[in-house]
């Protein structure tokens, strides 16, 4: 699935010591480590984490640090990331298999033949997407810099927008912009219910809708504001609203929670009420598995050179346009 991953070993589950916390806490000294979490994962790794954030705001913060080892609790694309931007830096996924169907949905080889046979389109790329797909980018963009970014390209140059056809169209509709869409998504923020939106609308009149633009246009219609993960948080900060219908993983939920406790945030239901709003890639991510790649240095993210030069570049010009 990774093509720039060299084969190594997920640690041996070995004894645990008895507060993880304290292990952790201890271990991130002794490597001077920082750990980068995102809001998907759980609440206790939300807890240790030095920086919780969105892709955006990690990705700034994998640029910024001095810490000598990066521990990623996310998902592969998130920690390669950090890796490109850090070539030096040892940096630890606590689950080698967490990845992303987005990602998934974008294979190099396909995805170069889609862009040689556009040759005159400029690529943009979400941030959720692998190395190689950035490597075959002109800019990477994030669900919180996407119209921005796309609103200070020349208006007569042809663009590609890659992989998530949702965040694209909603794109084309707040640029007014034709963009030339990759048909990828993701299966957590498809997942989600008109119906049931509709009927906790009912229940629950009083509750704003507010939204991830990776949801499909159906559920997007029933949301009073759209944004990244951290537009969704700080909105549910300073909006006069006590309840809100959270359509994105559930995992952001903790934060709301916790920066405003008087506030009800109930989570968007998927289709047949399985638990499937919740990514079960970020989920692969736990306390032990994070002690425990910190204890072993593994399981590390590695990639070819000449890849992760080629992918710094879309990286680092998102980092300028949207400085
Ligand atoms: P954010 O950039 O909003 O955190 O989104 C990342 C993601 O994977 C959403 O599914
Ligand atoms: Fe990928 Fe979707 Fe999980 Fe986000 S929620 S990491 S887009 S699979």
């Amino acid at each position: 699935m990774f093509t720039t991953l060299l084969p190594q070993q997920t640690p041996i589950q070995s004894s645990l010591p008895h507060d993880l916390f304290e292990a952790i806490d201890g271990l991130k000294r002794e490597l001077n480590a920082i750990i980068l979490a995102h809001f998907y994962q759980d609440p206790d790794i939300q807890d240790v984490a030095d920086y919780i954030g969105d892709s955006l705001g990690l990705s700034r913060k994998a640029a910024a640090t001095n810490a000598d080892v990066i521990v990623f609790a996310g998902v592969h694309f998130m920690a390669e990331t950090a890796k490109i931007l850090n070539p030096d830096k040892l940096v630890l996924l606590p689950d080698l298999n967490a990845g992303c169907s987005l990602a998934d949905s974008c294979p190099p080889d396909a995805f170069g033949k889609f862009k040689a046979e556009h040759p005159d389109h400029l690529v943009v790329s979400y941030i959720n997407c692998s190395a190689e797909i950035k490597a075959m980018s002109d800019i990477i963009c994030t669900s919180s810099n996407a119209v921005q970014i796309v609103n200070q390209i020349p208006k007569d140059q042809p663009i590609i927008f890659a992989p998530d056809r949702n965040l694209g169209r909603y794109v084309m509709e707040q640029t007014g912009r034709e963009l030339l869409l990759w048909q990828g998504s993701c299966i957590v923020h498809e997942t989600f219910s008109e119906k049931k939106i509709v009927q906790l609308k009912i229940e629950h009149p009083d509750a704003e809708v507010i939204a991830h633009p990776e949801c499909e246009p159906p559920v997007l219609r029933h949301a009073s504001y759209i944004g990244s993960t951290t537009a969704l948080l700080k909105y549910s900060q300073s909006s006069a609203s006590h309840s809100f219908i959270v359509a994105t993983e559930p995992g952001i939920i903790h934060q709301m929670q916790k920066q405003t406790p008087d506030k009800h945030f109930i989570p968007a239901p998927a289709a047949n009420n399985c638990n499937c709003n919740e990514c079960p890639f970020m989920r692969l991510n736990t306390l032990e598995k994070l002690y425990l790649a910190m204890k072993h240095r593994q399981p590390e993210i590695l990639m070819s050179e000449e890849i992760r030069v080629a992918a710094v570049r879309p990286i680092q010009r998102m980092l300028e346009m949207s400085a």
